[in-house]
């Protein structure tokens, strides 16, 4: 959930720190702080600075007063234990100074560890978890004859619990790193090292990054690096290239990161379809080495947004493959004692892949015999390592706390999943596949057009007249239901309006109640086989007072009278339809959130990867 980055090398820590924290906000952006060390090896002091708040606080208290030093660590926080104060941001050091720790996930034993510290003399200065941490490796290290890399690998044996822990010490030219759970990225420079929770952070300084594994302890010294495994087992890692340049996960001219991502969603949507499907032959090759004769039921997990998508995939696997598919939020599917066998297919969804509901949930699967696939975008997460086959979205860096192109992404690859399961089980004869896969291949031209500016200025104009709303409305229909859903959740969480989704035939079964005319409520009623129903629904609203605001497909004017504004996307392939119109969903939150100048790229409580329970 935190932001991480350390570094050591020539350059000035602080410059590096701060550049990689901001690429870092969006994990967390309670509090945020940089420990840099003064004077080199032996003797020397460690100079702590933290501040509550965005990461502009401290940025600026840097600026008026630098730290200067070649070796630092730095952190931006979203508080788990403890309040967000100065106090309690990161790093947190040692009674001395000397030592100084940040970490990223929960200490789940932190009150029993505290309680043995503090009755051996260890004073506490903040409420969290992490600062046991602190004390521990200090303990240790005065057991070890001052072995800092010993000391973090005895402290992490009594530690339970999940972790991307950075830890220097004043008189040590040289940083220990760790992770279990928690992401930990090394990048490597000429003469620098680099840490990172994340990519994006390193990248203004290297492509040549290790992904650290589940249990891998790493040491930076000026000589290099080395990585063993928590016993002290040396371990071989590969350096990889990363292909993402520094502009790709910058703004690149946009006021937002999520709008930025909006607009990308073409070209996201190419590289997720790009080489997969075969129009000529009606084929779909997603390099899966499952076997999709080999089970008879298939399981999706994921969370939020993603958990939508896996929504839209029960349908479209369902209707192409005829297999039945069930699908959970992650947090509920491991403690409700799902029924997996060998038989079952557990499909799990992230974006980041990081996700820990999601990633405890694929091991509560596996533990039981299912097969697993992943829909994932971020290259080398902890869940890629985990699964048995991968399909990745390729959406690139999703920088923007709402989810956006991983979504329409995420989207597009359940179709094509459910196309491969369909062809290989016989039930999608051949031309009907080459139609959809026909549809598929469009989809990124129309997102294009349903991002052309009179499109957007028009949704802009609908969001800024309802802007002032206290509550919304979003009903969708089929495959277009989780389109609902998926506004709904987008408009609340950058927006803070109070927004609900329904599939609408479920309207009439409750919140019609809601209805009278300070309700806008969002009908998605593109082409589809149910459009006729869809429509009962909006007269059922229209007959109540309340304000419809219809998603229509191009050229649709008979229905435009039943609505009070309409929003006209491109006209799709109902399979398809789900992503173009997410579109619009996505377009409709976001022009409402400007209006109202809440901060889109960093909705308040939340975080882009949550790797807490
Ligand atoms: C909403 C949003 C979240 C994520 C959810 C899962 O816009 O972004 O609901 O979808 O936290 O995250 P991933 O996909 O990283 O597992």
């Amino acid at each position: 959930m935190c932001g991480i980055v350390g570094y050591i090398g020539a350059r000035q820590a602080q410059d590096v720190l701060v550049s990689g924290l901001g690429k870092l906000e969006y994990r967390g952006y309670d509090s945020a702080g940089v420990a840099i060390q003064q004077g080199g090896s032996g003797g020397g002091s460690i100079e702590v600075r933290k501040k509550a708040g965005k990461l502009a606080n401290l940025a600026g208290e840097l600026a008026a007063h630098p730290l200067s030093g070649t070796l630092g660590i730095g952190h931006t926080r979203w508080a788990t234990h403890g309040l967000p104060n100065d106090t309690n941001a990161h790093p947190h050091a040692t009674e001395d100074g000397k030592i100084v720790i940040i970490h990223n996930g929960i200490i789940e034993n932190y009150l029993t560890l505290k309680a043995g510290l503090q009755s051996r003399g260890h004073v506490f200065r903040s409420e969290t978890d992490s600062e046991v941490l602190a004390h521990l490796i200090e303990e240790k290290y005065n057991q070890t004859g001052s072995n800092l890399y010993e000391a973090v690998r005895l402290a992490l044996g009594e530690v339970r619990g999940a972790y991307g822990i950075v830890v220097t010490h004043a008189d040590h030219r040289e940083i220990v790193a760790a992770r279990t759970v928690s992401p930990l990225v090394l990048g490597v420079g000429e003469g620098e090292l680099f840490l990172a929770s994340d990519v994006p952070a390193l990248l203004a300084y290297t492509r040549q990054v290790v992904f650290l594994h589940d249990g891998d302890m790493v040491v930076l010294g000026d000589d290099g690096f080395r990585v063993t495994d928590l016993a002290g087992n040396s371990l071989q890692r590969h350096i990889e290239q990363i292909d993402w340049d520094a502009e790709a996960a910058e703004k690149g001219g946009y006021d937002t990161y999520m709008l930025k991502e909006i607009y990308e969603q073409p070209v996201a949507l190419t590289n997720t379809l790009i080489g997969r499907l075969h129009d000529d032959s009606g084929e779909v090759n997603l390099d899966i080495n499952l076997d999709p004769g080999s089970f008879k039921r298939i399981s999706i997990i994921a969370c939020g947004t993603a958990y939508y998508a896996g929504l839209v995939g029960e349908y479209l696997i369902e209707q192409l493959a005829r297999i039945p598919v069930e699908v959970d939020v992650a947090s509920e599917y491991r403690y409700r004692e799902p029924l997996v066998s060998e038989a079952t297919l557990a499909i799990v969804i992230s974006q980041s892949g990081e996700t820990i509901d999601t990633l405890e949930a694929l091991r509560e699967a596996k533990k039981f015999g299912a097969k697993t696939l992943g829909v994932i975008n971020a290259k080398g997460s902890s869940m890629t390592r985990e699964l048995d086959d991968t399909l990745y979205i390729h959406a690139g860096p999703e920088i923007g706390v709402a989810s956006t192109k991983a979504y329409t992404s995420m989207v597009s690859a359940m179709l094509m999943l459910a196309l491969w399961l369909a062809r290989a089980r016989g039930t999608l004869d051949e031309t009907r596949a080459r139609e959809l896969l026909h549809a598929a291949r469009e989809l990124p031209r129309l997102v294009e057009e349903a991002l052309a500016p009179e499109r957007v200025e028009h949704i802009k104009k609908v969001a800024e007249k309802y802007a002032h709303s206290r509550d919304y409305l979003f009903l969708g229909r089929g495959v277009n239901a989780p389109t609902a859903l998926e506004g709904a959740l987008k408009l609340k969480e950058i927006s803070y309006i109070h927004a609900e989704g329904y599939a609408a035939g479920e309207m009439k079964h409750g919140p019609i109640a809601l209805i009278d005319a300070d309700l806008p409520v969002v009908v998605i009623a593109t082409e589809s086989r149910l459009l006729e129903k869809t429509i009962s629904n909006v007269q059922e609203v229209r007959a109540r007072a309340g304000k419809v605001i219809a998603v229509l497909s191009d050229g649709d004017t008979e229905n435009a009278q039943h609505a009070d504004d309409v929003i006209y996307v491109p006209r799709a392939h109902e399979m398809v339809s789900p992503v173009v119109n997410a579109v619009a969903m996505q377009l409709l939150a976001y022009f409402t959130a400007a209006a109202l100048g809440k901060d889109v790229d960093k909705p308040r409580n939340l975080a882009k990867s949550v790797t807490v329970e």
